[in-house]
């Protein structure tokens, strides 16, 4: 039996409503599998904990989440109680350094049944590679004098190894998917780091060479994005590029509630978080109609990364047939609450039995 110890911290707002909806359907995909199990343990990080304790975790409890397997976060940001600032940086971008997940990976893909907003959408499936720990969001910089003659310099920090370490990241992902990188560069117009990024992208490509490799600029990658999303795989972006890209990718999916994404850690000294893109929808929490898709296609993330890919392609496939059946929460037009689509995605996995 493989058993996998995985912190939950749902955090805030629908957080607490989508991550135990989530839990349900990991551990009915585990009966599934058979030989899968998981011991979920709760956090109370959030808000709430800030507003009792001072602080939104611990060093206690960044200790103890060290020795998980995973960990599966909710949303975090309550900003009638804490400024938002304090909670992200307090919580979730904390988490997100200090365990060194320096990959970030979002996926876009088309569900059926749900409306993208392009007007004719043909199978898009792409997954964005973001590196995640340097680039352009570095605290290299200042700023000098004040009023008209005001300067500010923002320097981009590339690093051959986090550059190589998020290109071979995407290729290993290639290798497994439809075997195609494409490298959002920007060497026409940024002077040193792109020209170095396609440099390191060029010798990276050459280790795999079964993998197709190409670079495209990100004004122009943006614009595909949109009109031709179906002919991309696997993308490596910068953190800036990579965090536009990824919005656009969202959107084009129809609803920031099915959008999953996960954090990655890959020296192995810490867990991996696993965290959907929306936030903690203030406007919609308490009325049972939050979307649990993108938790739950978080989980599908982590049932990868834990290596059990047929199980995963399982969940995505159980997820799939949801969405297409027009089961669907009321920001997907529909009218279904998030307990009838897990649920409903419960029922669709034990079938599979
Ligand atoms: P949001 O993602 O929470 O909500 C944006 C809009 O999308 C809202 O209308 C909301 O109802 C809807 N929405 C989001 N997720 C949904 C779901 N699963 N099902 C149905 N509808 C959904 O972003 P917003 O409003 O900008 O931020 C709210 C709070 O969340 C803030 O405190 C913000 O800082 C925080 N936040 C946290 C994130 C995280 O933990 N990763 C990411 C984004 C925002
Ligand atoms: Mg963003």
């Amino acid at each position: 039996m493989k058993k996998l110890a995985i912190a939950t911290i749902p955090g805030d707002g629908i957080g607490k409503e989508v991550v135990p909806a989530a839990t349900k359907v990991l551990e009915a995909a585990a009966e599934v599998h058979g030989g899968l199990s998981f011991e979920f343990t709760d956090f109370p990080y959030s808000c709430e904990y800030y507003l009792q304790h001072g602080v939104m975790i611990p060093n206690e409890g960044m200790k103890r989440l060290q020795n998980f397997d995973a960990l599966f976060l909710g949303a975090v940001g309550n900003p009638e109680i804490v400024p938002d600032h304090v909670s992200l940086w307090g919580l979730l971008i904390k988490l997100r350094r200090e365990f060194e997940q320096v990959i970030n990976l979002r996926p876009a893909k088309l569900l059926p049944g749900i409306q993208s907003p392009l007007a004719n959408p043909k199978d898009f499936d792409l997954m964005v590679v973001r590196e995640n720990s340097e680039g352009e969001y570095s605290e290299v910089g200042g700023r000098m004098y004040r009023g008209n003659d005001e300067i500010a310099i923002q320097n981009s920090v590339f690093s051959r190894r986090g550059t190589e370490r998020a290109m071979d990241y995407a290729f290993n992902l290639a290798s497994k998917r439809k075997k195609h990188v494409t490298s959002a560069t920007k060497s026409n117009g940024i002077f040193y780091a792109m020209p170095f990024w396609d440099e390191v992208f060029n010798d990276v490509a050459k280790g795999y060479p079964d993998i197709k490799s190409d670079s495209q600029h990100i004004d122009a990658l943006a614009s595909f994005f949109v009109t031709r999303p179906e002919r991309f795989d696997v993308i490596v972006a910068s953190n800036l590029f990579g965090d536009i890209l990824t919005d656009i990718g969202a959107g084009i999916m129809g609803s920031v509630g099915v959008a999953p994404a996960a954090n990655i850690n890959v020296n192995g000294k810490y867990p991996s978080m696993f965290e959907p893109v929306h936030g903690s929808a203030p406007d919609i929490v308490g009325k049972g109609i939050a979307n649990p898709l993108g938790q739950i296609w978080t989980a599908k993330m982590m049932l990868d990364y834990f290596e059990e890919e047929e199980l995963g392609k399982l969940l995505l496939d159980v997820i799939e047939g949801t969405t297409e059946s027009g089961m669907l929460t009321p920001d997907l037009g529909g009218n279904s609450s998030t307990e009838e689509v897990t649920d409903e995605i419960v029922r669709r996995l034990r079938e599979r039995v």
